[in-house]
């Protein structure tokens, strides 16, 4: 139950959090266990480690105070590098509560220590059921925020349907993930967007490193924790060869694995046939996988017919935003048994004569629900760039449009060049003849 924390041990049988941070305040929650709150604080500094862009910009904000006052709702995979965003916006004034974005990504530890050491809302719960989840979604419009940040854009389209005032109230919101922004640009089309928002997604300081070296190294990261399996030698096939699918075909075939990739867009299965990978149908490579893994952000990508031509003991996994990627409704119309958890976040489905398909994190991100999600290094350009977008949105406030923009390019830069510097690299500067060469078109031959 959602539930309004006011003082330790005041009222019978709900959990009670003390949040006392220049004065006592009034902290609003619904996490599994706030006495986890130390493990998840010990979590959230060692994440920080590798977040030297985002401590950064956390001391930027503490000084501008740009977000001062402004309430703001996050709907974002509640993890260690999340606590670190969510805790740079708050040192910039931000008054912000935080919902999860999906069902299984919550780190619970973490949701206690934002609640327990840094008097953040958080309304997450690792395993909570579709209610709960939407629950916790709408606690997060009732904060009425005036800037939001999503996760696959559940938060924009709850706040765009259903609450007309609040959307009118919105300066802007940032956007985290590709299937987000395919939604928020179908919005903008229909013209059901009622804000601003910046496609983070799009930025190339997050898909060229969050989505491919994060989602490629963490998918694998959540396959073998689940599994155990080894990965050398086995037959892995890889729907959609996007940021995502191109980091994890990457890390798979670093580790041994013989690659197939699946694509439904012609340049991609070229680029993924000359990266050297076999490139086949779903139909095809069904009886041949022994793993596969979709990261589409598409539909029943892995259906009915191509199960009943795996092989036994086939596993299956999606990497992609949402759980509809593989038809589990058809797996399970087809099963003759359920067995739940035969390992943790494994359920197995056994098929007529005997065969069995294992099902790993209920379909839902597996990087997220059977590992921790991306590593901090990657999550630091990411949530850097969030920032500032969100900076950049408070100043400009009543200058953008109700669209999806592009994050500005100055920030991505400033993004990078904070990032190499902090790897200790340094690369070399255009010279004034050649930049004066590059921009103009009179030399030839
Ligand atoms: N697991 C994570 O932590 C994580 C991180 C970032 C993004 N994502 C999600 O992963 C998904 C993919 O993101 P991306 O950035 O790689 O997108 P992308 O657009 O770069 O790539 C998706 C690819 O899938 C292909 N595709 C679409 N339908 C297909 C089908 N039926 N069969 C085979 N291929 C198909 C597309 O042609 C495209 O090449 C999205 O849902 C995104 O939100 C997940």
């Amino acid at each position: 139950m959602r539930e309004t924390v006011e003082s330790r041990g005041k009222k019978k049988g709900k959990e009670m959090v003390p949040i006392t941070r220049g004065g006592s305040k009034m902290v609003e929650c619904d996490i599994k266990d706030r006495k986890l709150a130390p493990k998840g604080k010990l979590r959230i500094e060692w994440a920080e480690r590798d977040m030297p862009v985002l401590s950064q910009v956390k001391d930027k904000f503490a000084k501008s105070q740009i977000l001062k006052g402004k309430k703001m709702s996050a709907c974002l995979h509640v993890t260690a590098e999340t606590a670190n965003l969510v805790r740079t916006l708050q040192a910039g004034g931000a008054d912000i509560v935080i919902c999860a974005s999906n069902p299984l990504s919550t780190q619970d530890d973490v949701a206690a220590s934002l609640v327990e050491d840094y008097g953040i809302p958080v309304f997450a719960i690792k395993g909570e059921d579709n209610a709960t989840y939407y629950k916790h979604l709408i606690a997060a419009v009732e904060h009425s925020p005036v800037v939001t940040m999503d996760d696959g854009c559940d938060l924009v389209s709850a706040i765009s349907s259903k609450y007309p005032n609040i959307a009118k109230g919105i300066i802007g919101s940032m956007e985290e993930t590709t299937t987000g922004v395919i939604r928020l640009k179908a919005m903008e089309k229909d013209g059901a967007l009622k804000f601003p928002v910046i496609a983070v997604n799009d930025a190339q300081t997050k898909n060229l490193f969050d989505n491919r070296y994060g989602t490629g190294q963490s998918t694998l990261d959540g396959i073998i924790r689940a599994t155990d399996i080894l990965v050398a030698g086995k037959n892995i096939v890889v729907a959609g060869y996007g940021w995502c699918g191109k980091g994890f075909a990457m890390r798979c075939k670093g580790m041994g694995a013989n690659v197939i990739v699946t694509e439904v867009n012609p340049v991609k299965a070229i680029e993924a046939a000359m990266d050297g990978y076999r490139v086949m149908t779903m139909e095809e490579a069904a009886p041949i996988g022994d793993l596969f893994c979709t990261l589409t952000g598409d539909m029943h990508v892995i259906r009915p017919e191509h199960f009943a031509e795996m092989k036994d003991g086939a596993i299956v996994c999606n990497s992609g935003h949402f759980d509809i990627e593989i038809d589990i409704k058809g797996l399970r119309k087809i099963a003759k048994q359920e067995n739940k958890n035969v390992r943790n976040f494994v359920d197995q489905f056994v098929l007529a004569g005997g065969r069995s398909i294992y099902l790993l994190a209920e379909g839902r991100l597996v990087n997220l629900g059977a590992a921790e999600g991306h590593p901090a290094s990657v999550m630091d350009m990411s949530f850097s760039t969030q920032a500032l977008a969100t900076e950049y949105v408070i100043k400009n406030i009543g200058k953008l449009g109700h669209k999806v923009y592009n994050v500005p390019e100055e920030i991505e830069n400033w993004v990078a060049t904070a990032k190499l510097k902090s790897m200790g690299i340094s690369i070399d500067k255009l010279t004034p003849a050649q930049e004066k060469y590059l921009s103009s078109w009179q030399e030839g031959t």
